[in-house]
């Protein structure tokens, strides 16, 4: 019984640990969320007997950090709630920390030491989390501007030439992923309200004044200069390939009126550049087909993490 309790004791933390400095959106990322979950629901099952017997300080912290872990399970780990992540973490430390330290033959050494290692490692964690994340996504401009535009992107041969805009695999990205603003909608509703009718959601095919300039401009130079537009005007179309074809073809389909919708602006992963030419990368991330997904309990498992209105 309490070698399980162990067990499962050390599954929860060492999961936090990684949760904490590894955050990701990733499905492995959701998936060792879960894990955690069920390992502190059936921890705070195994340790209904002990609490009978209170015996342990460490393990009375424990089922305490267990409970407010459960409450956490009911509001969500969003900003407002941080309090309540908080207060689970230090009370679930301390007690793992009370725990190892009341075993050892000088516990009050024991648990100066531990505290300063989970202080230690607290503080790597937090580097690891933050630090890494602030230089990754500093947007550094270059010392000088690209000579000329065949520098600029993926250079000439890239698939979005002349513009600037990458996707981080290097591949296209459905038009679909671009039109699904309404996925964020349901826990959004006044930005979404806001956006409807803003310049971003008609900044495509359903802009007159942007339509005519892409006609005019495909008529006289091509279609292919014209994708330097669409680098900031289309990103379904562009990132789709569809961009490729005359917009005069294009004109009934819907990709030619999606706008510049929520994940456009919420996918790009990294601002190459400041220089105002859409020197970016965006990404297509797993996590954003699960939001998207018309399956209830894909659906389900993905609203998990997020707002309960
Ligand atoms: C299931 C509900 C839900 C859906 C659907 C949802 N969000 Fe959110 N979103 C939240 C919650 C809850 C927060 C606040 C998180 C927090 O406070 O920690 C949030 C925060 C954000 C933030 C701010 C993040 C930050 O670090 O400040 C952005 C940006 C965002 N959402 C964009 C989107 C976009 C774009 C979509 C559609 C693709 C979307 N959300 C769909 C629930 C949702
Ligand atoms: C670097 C990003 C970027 C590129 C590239 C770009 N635009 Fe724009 N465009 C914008 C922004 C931002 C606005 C809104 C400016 C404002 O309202 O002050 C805009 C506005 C417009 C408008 C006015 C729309 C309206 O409703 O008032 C037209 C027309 C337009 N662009 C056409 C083009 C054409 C044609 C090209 C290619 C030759 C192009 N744009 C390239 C960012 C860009
Ligand atoms: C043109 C780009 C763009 C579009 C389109 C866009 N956003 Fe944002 N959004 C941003 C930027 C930039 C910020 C950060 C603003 C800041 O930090 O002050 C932001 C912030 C947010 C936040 C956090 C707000 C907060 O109070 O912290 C949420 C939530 C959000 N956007 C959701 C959405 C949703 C939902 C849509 C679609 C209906 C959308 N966004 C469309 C660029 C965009």
């Amino acid at each position: 019984m309490s070698r399980t309790r162990s067990i499962v004791l050390s599954f929860t933390a060492l999961s936090a640990v990684y949760l904490y400095a590894f955050p990701s959106a990733t499905i492995p990322y959701l998936a060792l969320v879960l894990g955690h979950v069920v390992a502190g629901f059936v921890l705070a099952a195994l340790l209904i007997p002990t609490l009978i017997r209170v015996r342990s300080a460490g393990w009375i912290l424990v089922a305490a950090g267990a409970g407010l872990g459960i409450l956490l399970t009911l509001t969500g780990a969003s900003r407002p709630f941080s309090p309540l992540l908080y207060a689970h973490i230090g009370t679930s430390v301390l007690g793992v920390v009370i725990l190892l330290s009341t075993g050892m033959r000088r516990p009050v050494v024991g648990f100066a030491a531990l505290f300063a290692a989970v202080l230690a490692l607290g503080g790597s964690a937090w580097a690891v989390r933050e630090v890494r994340w602030r230089s990754t996504h500093r947007i550094e401009n270059p010392d000088m501007p690209p000579a000329s535009q065949a520098q600029e992107g993926d250079g000439v041969n890239g698939s979005f030439f002349p513009s600037s805009a990458q996707t981080s695999n290097g591949t296209t990205i459905p038009a679909k992923f671009f039109m699904e603003s309404q996925a964020c909608q349901r826990c959004h509703p006044d930005i979404y309200e806001q956006w409807s009718s803003s310049a971003h959601k008609f900044s495509s095919f359903n802009n007159q004044w942007y339509r005519k300039s892409i006609e005019y401009m495909q008529d006289v130079v091509g279609v292919r200069p014209s994708k330097w537009c669409a680098g900031c005007h289309d990103p379904a179309l562009l990132f789709s390939g569809m961009f490729d074809t005359p917009v005069r073809e294009l004109i009934d389909k819907p990709e030619a009126h999606a706008g510049l919708g929520c994940v456009m602006c919420h996918s790009v992963a990294t601002v190459k550049s400041t220089m105002g030419q859409g020197d970016y990368t965006v990404e297509y991330p797993a996590l954003a087909q699960l939001a998207a997904s018309p399956n209830k309990v894909v659906q389900a498992l993905h609203d998990f993490r997020g707002e309960r209105e």
